[in-house]
């Protein structure tokens, strides 16, 4: 049987044959079915693109209906478990697993760019008095860029990797420095002999002239997040980083952007949603009630659903794993056995399952982060600092693909056809 789809345009009787590759058609084919004097031709109208593919990537690979993830191949469960935040960084800049020198080269780099510039503290001064930390991490890596004018070399392999290791090696101190500026604290710039997720902690906990050393289980916990956090294929924040890249704007200009896209509830933001939620619920027994009024339309059950998954979220089964390791060290969130509940009704509720309503990797992080003491408004922040390494990765394989072309989609034109200008004493 031929791989194509014949279509026949009722309008013209005409047929053609589109060829189909990968499970798609090429929208461009579709151009060719033209009726009357239409110069444009036939497109399709996907409002959010939910059945669209936007490009070919082989990055991260996800099953919706079976509940499967897996980064260059290697399923998510076994990179949790098994390997680090740097080596999955690697894996996915790169596309496989480093070896031993390979991994310390790529440690030194993340370690030799891991200080900011010192002039970006000030942009913190410029916000407002206590800027919400993704508003401040947007502008810092907006500003970040301007200490770099090379990165407009975007056709460079060599300039992007560079881009690329600052990037990621200044986002965790970026973040920290929003948190604390937040708080009216000075920053505490990264130590030396920790890990990446360590540094992180204690540029955020730290209190200058004392020690602090943060704990092995929370350290490895958080570097278990950033790894499930790491790439998610093309959702919205990874679309806005290709669609800005696409414009050749430097990475730093198009990582700002990707975080702003991360900062909405729907998506990133969801995280803080979930625990303002979770508060607001306050009691087991209001939960009942809770999912009453979702249902009713009056609100959404943050951190459940997801346009890919229709079954559970294998991140999400992983979070709470480690949400009863950091619980025997930090002691149990009791927020912990509202979010039970509402999963436990919700999954046998009948609007959650006909809409097929799992929980996904937001539900139980918050509550993680949480119990480490962590501000609720950090944790998207904590959402973008591993999302930088599947952002530029994404960005990397897009401007090695030949086909990559500025992002322009059509529209379809509903206003106002062509009208004679009104003089304003003629208007009504
Ligand atoms: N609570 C209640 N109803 C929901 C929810 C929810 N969390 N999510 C979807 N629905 C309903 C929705 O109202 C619609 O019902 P109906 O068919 O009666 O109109 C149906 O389910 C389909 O929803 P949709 O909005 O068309 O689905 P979508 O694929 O456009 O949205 C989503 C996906 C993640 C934005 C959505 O499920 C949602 O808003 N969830 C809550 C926010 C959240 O947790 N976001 C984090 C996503 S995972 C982290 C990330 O990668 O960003």
């Amino acid at each position: 049987m031929p791989d194509t789809l014949t279509i026949t345009d009722n309008r013209t009787a005409k047929a053609y044959d589109l060829p189909i590759q990968a499970d798609t058609i090429r929208s461009a084919d579709l151009a060719r079915i033209k009726a009357g004097d239409d110069p444009v031709g036939l497109g399709t109208y996907d409002p959010a693109l939910v059945n669209t593919a936007a490009c070919r990537s082989k990055i991260t690979y996800i099953d919706g209906d079976k509940g499967i993830l897996r980064y260059r191949g290697y399923p998510i469960e076994q990179l949790a478990e098994q390997s680090s935040f740097m080596e999955v960084a690697w894996l996915l800049l790169e596309g496989e697993l480093p070896t031993d020198a390979q991994l310390d080269s790529f440690k030194t780099a993340i370690h030799d760019n891991r200080v900011p510039p010192a002039r970006i503290e000030r942009i913190f001064d410029g916000l407002a008095e206590d800027p919400h930390p993704m508003g401040a991490l947007i502008a810092a890596f907006g500003a970040l860029g301007t200490f770099y004018p090379e990165a407009h070399n975007v056709g460079s392999a060599e300039v992007r990797r560079r881009q690329i290791h600052r990037i990621v090696a200044q986002a965790p101190a970026l973040a920290a420095y929003a948190a604390r500026r937040r708080r009216g604290e000075s920053v505490v710039p990264p130590a030396e002999g920790l890990s990446f997720a360590g540094n992180f902690l204690y540029m955020l906990k730290a209190t200058p002239g004392t020690r602090y050393t943060p704990h092995p289980v929370l350290e490895r916990a958080l570097d278990i997040l950033f790894v499930l956090h790491a790439d998610h294929e093309q959702n919205c924040s990874t679309f806005a980083m290709r669609s800005v890249g696409s414009s050749l704007a430097d990475p730093y200009a198009s990582v700002a952007a990707a975080t702003a896209a991360l900062y909405g509830p729907l998506h990133g933001g969801a995280n803080e949603a979930v625990l303002r939620m979770l508060h607001t619920v306050g009691s087991l027994d209001k939960v009942p009630a809770f999912i009453t009024s979702v249902k009713n339309g009056e609100g959404r059950l943050m951190g459940f659903g997801h346009r890919v998954y229709k079954s559970y979220d294998p991140r999400a089964r992983i979070v709470k794993q480690i949400a009863e390791e950091v619980f025997e060290v930090t002691g149990r969130n009791p927020l912990l056995e509202i979010a039970q509940e509402l999963e436990r009704i919700a999954l046998q509720d009948d609007y959650f399952v006909k809409r097929r309503l799992y929980p996904n990797v937001d539900f139980y992080s918050g509550l993680i982060y949480e119990a480490m003491g962590i501000p609720v408004d950090m944790f998207t922040v904590l959402f973008a600092i591993p999302r930088t390494v599947g952002w530029l990765a994404q960005w990397e394989e897009m401007l090695r693909d030949p086909e990559t072309k500025i992002t322009r989609p059509r529209q379809v034109y509903e206003g106002a056809a062509v009208r004679e200008y009104v003089a304003m004493a003629a208007r009504a």
